[in-house]
């Protein structure tokens, strides 16, 4: 925050043995305003100096209030209180400038990362299987990270890694030719896919050789045989236009679309290079890499009739994104029941003498049931996200066409509110809690929802609009501000905008999307708490400018902030 760099700025020079590092790692900001905007603890420095902390707050607020003294930072109030010093920001002196900060483009924005390529894989649904809110999770946590990595200055590469291989096609082979119908195959292909996979699993229970037959399948296919070639473009083809439709709407892009078969020559170079290492050990006829050190269970890599698996693909993978895509970074944004998978992969690629592999991270994100019911492909439990959508745009249809919008503002307006609250609902908890998938929730105007912030930023654009008819626009102020009868609730509001960009950089480096998920919210509570209890809009121009400015400043944040999370921000609601 501005405000926490100016308060380190002005203490540094007055403590002796602290940096201004130190000085910032120490600051908190109060609970309470009447405890001041930021609060110096001075328990540290007691220790230091062998003083009594209270005795230490007492000199630094006659130090920091001494004029022209050595702080000389402007428009700085300081008051001791037991052992803390609070320090009051001036808004006369900090809101102009907070406010128009916060009005230069790309508000937020850092260049930390810069010169660095993160390789981000997200979304990575399954062929021939629904895209379920399972997927969702992943395809929204990495399209945020992607922003917020971007706005951190980072190079960002975004990967789809679609589940195109794998004996589960040999399955649905299998299943295909027993009981295939390819009019309702045409018709419905993922459902219809979906209801023979379910079938197959069904029947496999009584009838063993169904497995056997699935495999063989497979094994045809990774050897090339013509006829499961073509069923298998089938399936991905139908599939990749259903996926594409689903991330059409939530307005995601991806810079590779990459099936796991892409990696099919690239996987025996690794299993020769494991065997050249002596890593590779022989285990009931399968191949393994044993991890007792690591205290993970061995690693598969090829399975006893000598096909690949999931692991010996993604070793193919994180090599050719080290090497080939060029990258830094490699996140992972898989759900957690993946995580000894990726423990596993990256262990043998340390075993490897890779030792990059410490830049590559599972990002892990808890499940999404619904109705308090996990969900399984393989019994057909899912939840279709397209009807999701629909669903939400549809609801979202009917509490827009209520009010003051145009016909044909309804649908577009419904469908940023439909879809956006389903993303928001997403992001807004920390990635690691389960989510109980519920779209009345997710779609309130009040609460913590996406509505609800995208709601407080149509207010803004209204109210700046309203200032527009007026006369007066929030960059009329110079020397006339008069930020300092904003009161309390406008200061408030300043602070939160101040706050973004930390929210936006502790984001990034927490691999955490919520944090500007809830910054946003804590950012449209405090101007809807402003927006009630001020006039806005008021007969002095002066003042309706600051207080618009003030207001231009939040919309930026919401904006900004939405965007970064992949909402869309309607300038009507
Ligand atoms: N397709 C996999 C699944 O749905 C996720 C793939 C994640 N990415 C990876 N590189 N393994 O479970």
């Amino acid at each position: 925050m501005r405000i926490l760099e100016a308060a380190a700025d002005a203490i540094t020079p007055l403590v002796s043995g602290l940096n201004r590092g130190d000085v910032l790692a120490l600051l908190e900001l109060p609970p309470r305003p009447e405890m001041g905007d930021v609060a110096f603890p001075c328990f540290t420095l007691a220790k230091t100096l062998r003083k009594a902390p209270s005795a230490i707050a007492t000199d630094l607020e006659n130090g920091l209030n001494m004029p022209n003294g050595a702080a000389s930072v402007e428009g700085i109030r300081s008051e001791a209180l037991g052992p803390y010093v609070n320090l009051f920001f001036e808004p006369r002196i900090w809101g102009p400038r907070i406010a128009s900060d916060a009005l230069k483009p790309e508000y937020g924005c850092s260049q930390i990362g810069r010169g660095q390529r993160v390789v981000i894989d997200s979304s990575s649904p399954n062929i021939a299987k629904p895209f379920g809110v399972g997927h969702l999770r992943s395809t929204v946590i990495g399209a945020a990270l992607a922003n917020l990595y971007a706005a951190c200055g980072w190079d960002v590469v975004k990967v789809n890694h679609i589940g195109d291989w794998g004996t589960q096609f040999g399955k649905l082979m299998e299943a295909y030719q027993r009981w295939g119908d390819d009019v309702k195959l045409a018709a419905e292909p993922i459902r219809e896919s979906l209801r023979l996979y379910v079938r197959f699993h069904e029947e496999a229970k009584h009838d063993p050789s169904l497995e056997d037959a699935g495999r063989d399948w497979f094994r045809r296919l990774e050897q090339g045989d013509l006829e499961a070639e073509r069923l298998w473009s089938y399936f991905v083809g139908v599939s990749m236009e259903e996926f594409d439709r689903v991330y059409a709407r939530l307005g995601v892009k991806f810079d590779h679309v990459l099936g796991e078969s892409f990696y099919n020559d690239k996987m025996s170079p690794v299993v020769d290079e494991l065997r050249d290492k002596g890593l590779l050990e022989e285990s009931d006829g399968a191949q393994v890499v044993r991890l007792e050190e690591e205290g993970l269970p061995p690693c598969l890599v090829l399975k006893s009739d000598g096909t690949t698996i999931y692991p010996t693909r993604d070793l193919a993978t994180a090599i050719y994104r080290k090497t080939v895509m060029g990258a830094d970074r490699l996140l992972y944004v898989v759900g957690a029941e993946q995580t000894l998978h990726f423990n596993q992969v990256f262990a043998v690629l340390r075993r490897m003498g890779r030792e990059w592999a410490e830049s590559c991270e599972h990002v892990p994100f808890g499940l999404i049931k619904v109705q308090g019911k996990k969900m399984s492909t393989r019994k057909g439990k899912v939840v279709f996200l397209d009807e999701v959508l629909d669903e939400a745009v549809q609801k979202a249809q009917e509490v827009a066409s209520g009010g003051s919008l145009r016909p044909e503002e309804v649908i577009d307006v419904a469908k940023a509110v439909g879809i956006g609250a389903v993303i928001f609902g997403d992001l807004r908890g920390s990635r690691m809690s389960e989510i109980d998938f519920s779209l009345d929730e997710m779609l309130r105007f009040e609460g913590d929802t996406g509505p609800y912030v995208q709601y407080t930023y149509a207010r803004v654009a209204s109210l700046i609009e309203k200032g527009i008819v007026a006369g007066i626009t929030p960059l009329d102020l110079k020397e006339q501000n008069v930020f300092a009868s904003v009161g309390s609730n406008g200061w408030a509001c300043l602070k939160a905008v101040d706050g973004f960009p930390d929210a936006v950089r502790e984001a990034v480096q927490l691999i955490e999307p919520s944090v500007v998920a809830r910054h946003l919210l804590d950012t449209a509570k405090a101007f809807n708490r402003f927006y009630r209890s001020d006039r806005i809009l008021t007969n002095d121009p002066a003042e309706t400018a600051t207080k618009l400015q003030l207001t231009a400043a939040i919309g930026a944040v919401l904006r900004i902030g939405l965007g970064l999370l992949g909402v869309r921000a309607p300038e009507r609601m």
